[in-house]
């Protein structure tokens, strides 16, 4: 079954490649073949062409100011010849979306009224997320595979099952791709009609040319513009270009996912989480995750907004989680320079926070008492006290799970764990031999502990 809902009525889209509701009818729209899943598509598309319009307005402006600051300049003529063309192509592709975007007939007033664009126009990153992802550049893969390959290294530590992945905010692609070979199904969504357009056309083979443009910093006036191609001819697993059993993209807002409840193995937000504020989406991945599914943040906590009660550090956004439901089971720092340019002097830094969040197993909907439980994969523990003693009251258990998480457990956590790693008992065995040594009325309180132990991988049941 496809994972999809219909945003309408939350009833499942079982149509393949239909995308409509056999519920309520709504029938949803294909923008140049891409599906197009937010609750309000005219409202969508009207945002659309009213950020793209001021994209064309901001740099028309810019056209005009370099006219001026030239004006008296004749031995530079030629560089503003050379940045009016890279302006003019550059704005001849944005112009391409707003035709295509026009075809779906929404009323001029919508547009003009429209006052959601996504993000600040004036950042604009779509040329800049081309140009590392599909321009072949040295720097461009540099910062790639260290994002890859810490997130291989991610997914191959701590996936059990290679099941699903969603990508947020994925932009034009390439991660998701690259990560691909390692899930059976990758989603891949973004907000931005033109980052699903780029990464569309690519797959579809076509070619892109637009223009770098570097006002400062170059070594040589003719790094100032360069005319770059971008194109997925030299991506090195082409088949996976043509999976479209295998990949899914689509537009939708991270806000309102088109996904069932507990549908999905992963979430990854590479660069995305401090796009928009983490109270914004958070509820969304915890819904449409699977009990025991992985969230999985790279990238730093700049923020793009201007909210600053919403500019949360790391250790607030782990709280957020761990209050959620989720467990963190891995955190580190990547450096990495980001976007950077070989045709000019300055380069962004970043120490590019990883953390990895699993969702709770508890509540999971088949455990039942009858369900055998047993140690965790790659559990170990140590024991520390008298044995045979009555000191034995003060022993200290630790216990060490597969992602390295290290727990103190409490006197009755640590006999169940005794009594699991000897023969794997079923919940109702385990809860009447505790009953033994403990005096517990209700078995909900054991059955709690049992939930808590499963929930920090330290017990599994099958
Ligand atoms: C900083 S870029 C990162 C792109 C990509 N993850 C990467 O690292 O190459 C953030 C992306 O989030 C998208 N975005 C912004 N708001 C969104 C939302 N509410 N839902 C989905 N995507 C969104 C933007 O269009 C942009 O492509």
């Amino acid at each position: 079954m496809l994972p999809f809902f219909c945003l309408e009525c939350t009833a499942p889209l079982n149509i393949p490649h239909q995308y409509s509701c056999s519920e309520c009818g709504r029938s949803y729209r294909l923008l140049e073949n891409i599906p197009l899943l937010v609750r309000d598509e005219a409202g969508y598309i009207a945002d659309m062409i009213n950020t793209y319009f001021q994209f064309l307005l901001l740099k028309s402006n810019e056209i005009e100011k370099l006219k001026n600051d030239f004006k008296y300049i004749n031995s530079r003529s030629n560089l503003l010849e050379r940045l009016t063309e890279a302006l003019n192509e550059n704005n001849k592709v944005i112009e391409v979306f707003i035709k295509k975007l026009e075809k779906e007939d929404i009323p001029l007033i919508q547009i003009l009224k429209a006052n959601r664009p996504i993000g600040n126009i004036s950042h604009f990153k779509d040329f800049t997320y081309l140009k590392r992802d599909w321009c072949w550049l040295a720097e461009g893969e540099k910062q790639l595979s260290i994002i890859t390959s810490c997130l291989l290294k991610i997914i191959d530590g701590h996936f059990g099952e290679l099941d699903n992945a969603l990508f947020l905010g994925s932009g034009v692609g390439r991660i998701a791709l690259e990560l691909m070979d390692r899930f059976d199904k990758v989603y891949a969504t973004d907000l931005s009609f033109s980052m699903m357009y780029f990464f569309n056309e690519l797959l579809q083979g076509n070619e892109l040319t637009f223009y770098e443009i570097n006002y400062s910093n170059t070594l040589s006036d003719e790094f100032v513009t360069r005319k770059l191609t971008a194109s997925a001819d030299r991506f090195k697993r082409q088949q996976d270009l043509v999976n479209f059993q295998k990949l899914n993209y689509f537009i939708s807002d991270v806000t309102g996912l088109p996904f069932l409840d507990e549908s999905l193995a992963s979430v990854f937000s590479v660069y995305f989480t401090d796009v928009i504020a983490l109270k914004l989406f958070l509820s969304e991945v915890v819904r449409v995750l699977k009990p025991g599914g992985l969230f999985v943040h790279f990238g730093p906590l700049g923020y793009g907004f201007e909210n600053v009660a919403e500019k949360l550090s790391a250790n607030e956004v782990k709280e957020r989680f761990r209050s959620s439901g989720f467990d963190i089971i891995y955190e580190d720092i990547i450096p990495a320079s980001h976007m950077e340019s070989d045709y000019v002097m300055d380069a962004i830094q970043l120490k590019n926070w990883v953390f990895v969040a699993r969702k709770h197993k508890v509540g999971h909907p088949t455990l039942k008492t009858t369900d055998l439980l047993k140690l965790a994969p790659g559990i170990n523990y140590q024991i520390n006290g008298t044995l045979f003693s009555q000191a034995d009251q003060s022993r200290n258990t630790t216990v060490w799970t597969a992602e390295g998480l290290c727990y103190a457990l409490n006197e009755i956590s640590a006999d169940i764990i005794s009594e699991v790693s000897a023969n794997a008992l079923s919940a109702d065995q385990l809860i009447s031999v505790l009953k033994e040594s403990y005096v517990i009325d209700d078995s909900a309180v054991l059955t709690d502990i049992l939930k808590d132990l499963i929930s920090k991988r330290i017990l599994d049941f099958n």
